[in-house]
């Protein structure tokens, strides 16, 4: 017996000239590409706008373009979703998650918070729309900290879900917070020893860091920030040499920007290329081009999901 087969589905044939069929197509559907700075830098060069999760959740809220095309991962995607759910919203490619969206269950989540019923719950926008729509307040590695700032010291929180973020945010507010213990799997693996050693053969060199890193990691920077802070940092600072402890396809705008600085993207624990954002970077141009050409894959989600989830993005829009 022989399994009968199928025609493969036709895919369009790829344009020679990506970059012009990317604008041909952003014409005729009236769409917006919005991208992380962790992209590929052919990506990031056809962006409309670049920046980091609150800026792009900005953007997202406040667009007129009919499609969004979300250069980014399934979190950032979602989140403008939930913020447009009458707008078609488009990612490269549907398998680009976040260890740190993973790592938190619905489940385990609900079961967590129900050990602390007295708690504000602020999640970090780095979660599935489950986790938000059980979320008090969203934040960003931008805001965080601004954001605790103003909730009563006498209100007890919990944070969710990056430990590291969280604990970063306990060290400038001086507020305690019961953590969830999920991390970033490239941020986690920055080597302490590595960036001490590269500090000692480079004794001119800044550091600047992003605050998922584990706060050993942070102790050697002169500056921790979100990736918008760390690019307008590398821009406005005097130093001419930076060791940038985030992903490093971040160092694509502070090289355009800065083109007479020298930036080093700081080492991860072992000889890979795990300083890369593995999800971030399973998107490319002509996954970009074919997910505008084919109006797919779509980013859906319950519209019960999305109301909940909706409530906690806006108080983070309106108190940032
Ligand atoms: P920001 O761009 O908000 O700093 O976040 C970094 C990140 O890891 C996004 O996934
Ligand atoms: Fe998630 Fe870390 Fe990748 Fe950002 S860099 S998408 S936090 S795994």
């Amino acid at each position: 017996m022989f399994a009968t087969l199928r025609p493969p589905i036709a895919q369009p044939a790829i344009p020679i000239d990506l970059v012009e069929a990317i604008h041909s197509l952003k014409r005729d559907l009236n769409a917006v590409i919005l991208a992380h700075y962790y992209q590929d830098s052919d990506i990031q060069d056809v962006a409309d706008y670049l920046g980091d999760s609150l800026g792009l959740s900005q953007q997202a809220a406040n667009t007129k373009a009919d499609v969004i095309v979300f250069a980014g991962v399934h979190f950032m995607a979602e989140t403008a979703k939930i913020l447009n759910p009458t707008k078609l919203v488009l990612l490269p490619d549907v398998n680009a998650g976040c260890s740190l969206a993973d790592g938190c269950p619905p489940d385990e989540f609900a079961r967590f918070k129900s050990l602390h019923p007295e708690h504000f719950v602020i999640s970090y926008i780095n979660c599935t729309a489950e986790i938000k729509a059980m979320s008090d307040l969203i934040c960003t590695s931008s805001n965080a900290v601004r954001l605790v700032e103003q909730i009563s010291p006498h209100q007890p929180i919990l944070f969710a879900p990056d430990q590291h973020l969280g604990r970063y945010v306990m060290n400038e507010t001086g507020r305690n917070m019961v953590l969830w213990p999920g991390s970033c799997m490239v941020h986690e693996n920055f080597s302490e020893k590595k960036i001490a050693q590269l500090q000692m053969s480079h004794p001119d060199a800044g550091v600047i860091a992003h605050p998922e890193c584990e706060i050993g990691v942070l102790r050697h920077a002169h500056y921790v920030g979100s990736t918008t802070a760390l690019l307008k940092y590398a821009q406005e600072s005097d130093w001419n040499t930076l060791i940038v402890v985030t992903e490093p396809g971040i160092i694509h705008q502070m090289q355009k920007q800065s083109p007479q600085k020298h930036f080093i993207p700081a080492p991860p624990m072992g000889n890979c290329a795990c300083n890369e954002c593995p999800h971030m970077r399973l998107n490319t141009l002509e996954k970009l081009y074919l997910c505008m050409k084919n109006k797919s894959p779509e980013v859906t989600l319950p519209e019960s999901i999305r109301r909940e989830a909706l409530r906690p993005i806006q108080r983070m829009l309106a108190m940032s």
